[in-house]
């Protein structure tokens, strides 16, 4: 059994905590899937606030729902559709502070308010985009999203 609650005091900490335990997790295996789901149960049992935490993976150009944890959600998006699409068209993170503000945002929970998406490459090749939702407006800051970039540096290796 792995036993990884993470009670951090601050938010830099408990994001270094999060790396440690990610790199543990995935440390020797191999297989893609494995390491996105418990990548996604991580996420979501050492965040707070979030609603959704997943991926969608880049399946011949198009995103395709990956491992996740939240309710169901929207299986396929287009390059450019969205959140998640525009951070796989320019690989770019995408931070939002209010969904609804964003143009051709995909509401697959009505319940989310602000949205991180930060592309996972290796080797110039988009691999996957990995989504975090909040309910909470303006949940991610700069310091959210310099931990999960360093969460999608340590999986772009293990995927
Ligand atoms: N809101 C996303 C769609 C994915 S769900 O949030 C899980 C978007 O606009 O890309």
């Amino acid at each position: 059994m792995y036993d990884f609650r993470i009670e951090a005091a601050d938010t830099g900490t408990m994001y270094r905590d999060l790396a440690s335990a990610l790199e543990g997790l995935v440390a020797g295996e191999t297989d893609a899937v494995a390491n996105m789901a418990n990548a996604a149960a991580l996420i979501w049992e050492t965040l707070p606030d979030l609603n959704w935490a997943g991926f969608y993976r880049n399946v011949g150009g198009e995103l395709v729902l990956g491992p996740f944890q939240g309710r169901p959600a929207c299986i396929r998006i287009a390059f450019g559709s969205g959140v998640c699409g525009v951070a796989a068209e320019t690989r770019q993170v995408q931070r939002v502070e209010d969904v609804n503000a964003f143009p051709g945002h995909i509401a697959c929970d009505s319940a989310s308010a602000s949205e991180l998406v930060v592309p996972i490459v290796r080797d110039g090749e988009l691999i996957a985009v990995l989504d975090l939702d909040s309910p909470r407006t303006g949940r991610f800051n700069e310091e959210d999203e310099a931990g999960v970039v360093k969460v999608a540096e340590i999986l772009s290796r293990a995927l």
